[in-house]
This record gives C-alpha cells, sequence and structure tokens, in this order.
C-alpha cells in the first residue's frame, strides 16, 4: 500500500487492519505485570542525578515512533497531544525529540510497566510501514533427521558456561544504548565473539554501527558450506534498562541471560567442528528497550537485501523459573509453524515440558524480523505474567536467580537443536 504523506501534520488514516493488527485481538494474560509490585520500589535517581555518562542528542534529533493507538488513549500525556503524523484503526505515528522519546518511555514505564512498549525509528518511511500488514513469511519445509550431529552436541552445553556470561555481562554498571558501559559491553562482546572465531575462515565478527546512537549490534557469521545464501538467525539483545538514564541495571536476566544462550549454542556449535550447510548467524541487538531499534535496523536492512532468512530465534529472559513448564513460546508477533516445529524439537531432543503464552504486544526484537516477513520465535522463561518479577530494576542479577543458571541451559539445548536442524 502507497501512503501519502502530509507534512502539515494532518492526520492519514490507512484503510489497512495494520502491522499489529494479527496480535491485536490477543490480549495479555493479565494487564498488569508483577513487575509493577517491585519496580515500584526501584530506586529512582533524583532528577539532577541523571545521567552522568549518557551520550545524549539534542533537542534537535528527530525519531518517529509507532504507538498503539488504545496506549495513547490511556496515557493522556502532553507528549501525544499533538495530531499523528498518520493512522490506521490501530496504530499512530509520531515525531519526536530524543529527550521527548526518553520521557514517553519513563511514562510508558509508570503507566503500564512496558518501557517503552512502542516502535521507535530513525526515519518517518520505517516508522510508516508499521501501519502495512506484514508480508507471510514463505512457506517452508520442517523436517527432523539431525539427531547423530544435534545429540552429542547436547551433551557440550555447560551451565557453567551460560553463568560466566551472565556474570560478565551483568557486572556492566549498565548497559544502556546510549551510555559509556553501554558501549563497551557491546565491544566487549564483539572481542569476545573474535575470540571464539579464531582459526575458523569461515566464521567471521562484524559490528553494525547504528547512524542514531551508539551501542553497536554484533554479528558472528558462520558462512554455509554448500548453500551459503539461505540464513538463520538466532539472536538477543544486548542492552538493559532501568528507568531513564545511567542508572545501575545488571540486566541478568533481560537480557544477560539472553546473550549468554546465543553465546553458548556458539560455542558449542563451534568446538563441535560443525559445518552448517546454510549460513547461520548469531546476533547480539543494541538498543531493544529503546523500541526494538537495533534489530528494527537489522531486519530491515536483510529484507532489503534480499537476505533468504529460513528462521529467527530470539532468545529474551530465559534464566527465571517462574511457572509450571520449562519453556513458553510467545504466540503473538510469531511464526506459529515455526513455533510447532520448536515444539518438536523439544519433544525430541529433550525432556522438558513446553507451551505457549502471550505478551500482547511487540515485546521483543522478534516483532522485528516478523514485521519485515521473516519467521520468527520466541521460546521463554515463564508465562507473560509470571516472568520475573525484577526486570528494568537495580535487582535484575544472577543472585537473585539463586546464582545458577539451570533454566537457561535449556534454552541453550533448544537454540543447539534448532539451528542443527534448520541450517541443513
Ligand atoms: N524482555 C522484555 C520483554 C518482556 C518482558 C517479555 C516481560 C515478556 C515479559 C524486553 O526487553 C522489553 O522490555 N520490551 C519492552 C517493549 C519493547 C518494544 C521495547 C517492554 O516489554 O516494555
Ligand atoms: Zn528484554
Amino acid at each position: 500500500m502507497r501512503v501519502y504523506l502530509n507534512l502539515l501534520s494532518a492526520v492519514i488514516f490507512l484503510s489497512s487492519p495494520g502491522a499489529a493488527s494479527a496480535a491485536a485481538d490477543a490480549a495479555p494474560d493479565t494487564d498488569v505485570r508483577p513487575v509493577i509490585r517491585k519496580a515500584k520500589e526501584a530506586p529512582m535517581p533524583a532528577a539532577g542525578e541523571v545521567p552522568m555518562l549518557m551520550t545524549r542528542t539534542g533537542e534537535d534529533e528527530k525519531v518517529w515512533i509507532s504507538i498503539e493507538r488504545p496506549d495513547v488513549a490511556a496515557l493522556e500525556t502532553d507528549l501525544l497531544s499533538r495530531s499523528p503524523l498518520a493512522q490506521n484503526e490501530r496504530i499512530s505515528v509520531y515525531e519526536l525529540t530524543v529527550p521527548e522519546l526518553d520521557e514517553l518511555s519513563v511514562r510508558m514505564q509508570d503507566r503500564f510497566r512496558r518501557s517503552p512498549g512502542f516502535f521507535a525509528h530513525d526515519s518517518l518511511a520505517s516508522a510508516l510501514e508499521d501501519l502495512e500488514e506484514p508480508p507471510a513469511p514463505p512457506a517452508r519445509a520442517f523436517v527432523i533427521d539431525q539427531q547423530e550431529k544435534v545429540k552429542p552436541m547436547l551433551d557440550m552445553v555447560k551451565e557453567e558456561s551460560i553463568i560466566s556470561t551472565i556474570e560478565t555481562l551483568a557486572a556492566y554498571k549498565n548497559r544502556n544504548y546510549r551510555s559509556a558501559t553501554g558501549i563497551s559491553s557491546s565491544k566487549w562482546l564483539a572481542e569476545h565473539w573474535t575470540e571464539m572465531a579464531a582459526g575458523r575462515p569461515d566464521v567471521s565478527v562484524t559490528s553494525f554501527k547504528h547512524a542514531s546512537f551508539p551501542q553497536e549490534s554484533v554479528i558472528l557469521t558462520v558462512r554455509g558450506a554448500s548453500e551459503p545464501d539461505k540464513v538463520v538467525v538466532l539472536g538477543g539483545h544486548i542492552d538493559s534498562v532501568a528507568g531513564s538514564g545511567d542508572n545501575p541495571a545488571p540486566g541478568a536476566d533481560d537480557n544477560a541471560s539472553g546473550i549468554a544462550v546465543v553465546e553458548e549454542a556458539a560455542r558449542v556449535l563451534l568446538a563441535s567442528g560443525y559445518r552448517p550447510a546454510q549460513t547461520i548467524k548469531f546476533i547480539g541487538f543494541a538498543a531493544e528497550e529503546a523500541g526494538l531499534r537495533g534489530s528494527g535496523e537489522i531486519a530491515a536492512a536483510f529484507k532489503k537485501e534480499g537476505a533468504a532468512v529460513q528462521g529467527m530465534l530470539n532468545l529474551d529472559m530465559t534464566n527465571y523459573n517462574g511457572s509450571a513448564k520449562d519453556i513458553y513460546f510467545i504466540s503473538d508477533y510469531t511464526s506459529a509453524d515455526q513455533n510447532a516445529f520448536l515444539g518438536k524439537l523439544i519433544d525430541t531432543y529433550t525432556g522438558y515440558t513446553w507451551s505457549t503464552s502471550k505478551c500482547g504486544y511487540g515485546c521483543s526484537d522478534h516483532a522485528s524480523w516478523t514485521k519485515n516477513g521473516f519467521a520468527a520465535s520466541l521460546p521463554f522463561e515463564a508465562k507473560f505474567n509470571e516472568c520475573s518479577p525484577d526486570i528494568h530494576t537495580a535487582r535484575d542479577t544472577l543472585a537473585q536467580m539463586g546464582g545458577r543458571a539451570a533454566h537457561a541451559l535449556k534454552f541453550a539445548k533448544l537454540a543447539v537443536a534448532y539451528m542443527v536442524e534448520t541450517a541443513k
């Protein structure tokens, strides 16, 4: 659909039900997350205390957001009292300055316990794409026949390695997408992954630089031996957040635990001498907490290049064992076919139990891949409303999760099985 933009800010109505419409009727398990209880107690910085180390940009830097209209109505904020630049039945698009974006994120956190709970974009064109229906991913066969390769690899997955990565990442004061420590944490990941790639000419590591913020995404690529143009992606977000500014945000569960799973899968696959037929990419996304900005840019770039992405698995929050079953597949903004395949992988290779749950909104980086027409999934640590109550606070530490990574270990095994059974 072609969208005509009226630069005088008249509202554009689009007849399409909108990108999020498939998920729109999917009510979350509950309106209020348990985060609400504990986040209230989180120490918030006094007004003058923030943000010491932040590399903030000026008042004149523009950002475009797409936000659910019921959220706009419920927020009743002056920040969105102007007319949207465009909207459909479900979603409105606004232009904000970076300080306004930060302010709106805090209001969203206060009101809905989502932070920010809207999508942020570097360009108006990108924001307008959220008003359109995402293309359906191409159909593909889901077959499980790699037992001989997968089974020995699963024995190589180690809790200690996962713990070590979580501890390293959680030791940064925060991994905010604009803070000095946020920048260093992504540089550490790039250096660490470069060491893992040593001695393998088919493996390379690149930092993906983003135009509008300083934290870089990190991509480790293993070139496919026979079908290098096909790509399978395993990713999670590097950044962490607690309020706005330079607050302590260890983000051990959200999302050092996801990066640790991505890294453990990469470590095991490389250590076993595995050579995938298709290209596999391990990605640490920058700026998820700022509105899926890192993954949004990368997934859009893959689409633009015409990359043949066979599937994407997002790891975001893997180590808080909050519900009866081991793993929950988030059913909105994800591929139902791929989710079913992942359930079969669990049944085939592990004795773990699984079920499904809903976020009720595009809650993490898988939504960026879905929006760009790729099959994406989010295996999650608990039912949506039984997840860690400590995320987005200074209490999101490994100690708070008992100092163990036994829950995250299950996700690393699933990730290994998924990569081998997909990139074949
Ligand atoms: N890890 C969370 C998403 C999440 C939280 C999923 C709780 C399921 C249960 C993620 O890092 C996050 O905070 N996302 C934002 C929204 C996003 C568009 C920035 C959120 O949930 O507010
Ligand atoms: Zn997260």
